[in-house]
């Protein structure tokens, strides 16, 4: 197994919590890494960059070239890039974008959104060793309708449950639950060996990952998880208004910044 991986799964024995963000470019990967155990490529940024209404519109090439950009300033955290909508239907088409993926980023692993309905395809790409992290409780890329947290209903939490013991036994080194109700995201992290990553999941779970643009307050997110830790909008806004005063009233460029 991996060093980066082992040092996950040594994090949650010794109880130290896992530290986790998206990246979608170099330059921002480069600060993310410094203080993260894991970045990653999230098809988040079919939303957050290209304002797409569904996760679904993220393509293979778009993934790639993003986690192209993420590699070069990503050093020491595990790196790990989304396996887009429609990229992994069966265990040949899955195995064949996931060596696309390493070969061409060079990340560490790759993310699967699904629970025991995709553990033949996990198994299959574990086997290739190709390092999985899962991705239960809401799942974007199957999410439709009403934004609702996932177990509320003994049925759902039987189901939950069930499906991160599956995903623990089909391989995969961690898994991430998504708006996934306290007790029973407790009840996942006391059950299973391997990391919980929570987002909208509680303190409970072994570690967390926001998205890192909803952090910064790039965007507009109201979700009731998201904690606004800098307001970049209005960081950006004041740069971009004192340029234009600046360029207007002939104060930039000065001498200092011509040749
Ligand atoms: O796409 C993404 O950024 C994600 C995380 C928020 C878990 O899947």
């Amino acid at each position: 197994m991996p060093s980066k991986i082992s040092r996950l799964i040594l994090k949650k024995k010794n109880k130290s919590k896992i530290v986790c963000l998206t990246a979608y470019s170099k330059n921002i990967a480069e600060e993310v890494d410094k203080y993260t155990d894991l970045v990653l490529v999230g098809d988040s940024l079919g939303s957050v960059l290209y304002n797409f209404d569904t996760t679904r519109k993220v393509n293979l090439s778009m993934m790639i070239e993003h986690s192209k950009s993420v590699r070069k300033g990503v050093k020491k955290s595990l790196m790990i890039v989304d396996m887009p909508f429609n990229t992994y239907k069966n265990k040949l088409q899955a195995l064949k974008n996931c060596k696309k993926i390493i070969k061409e980023t060079k990340c560490d692993g790759v993310k699967l959104e699904g629970g025991s309905k995709i553990k033949d395809i996990i198994k299959h790409l574990v086997n290739n060793k190709i390092p999985v992290m899962g991705h239960i409780g809401i799942t974007p890329q199957s999410q439709r309708g009403r934004f609702r947290y996932k177990g509320k209903t003994e049925k759902e939490k039987k189901n939950l449950l069930k499906d991160s013991k599956i995903l623990e036994e089909a391989g995969v080194f961690a898994i991430v639950l998504e708006c996934i109700e306290k007790k029973l995201s407790k009840k996942i992290t006391e059950t299973i060996g391997i990391p919980t990553i929570g987002i909208g999941s509680s303190k409970f779970c072994d570690g967390q990952i926001l998205v890192l643009d909803d952090l910064l307050g790039l965007t507009n997110s109201k979700i009731k998880f998201v904690k606004k830790y800098a307001n970049f909008k209005i960081n950006i806004r004041n740069a971009v208004k004192k340029f234009g005063s600046d360029v207007k009233r002939g104060s930039y460029p000065s001498l200092k910044h011509s040749y």
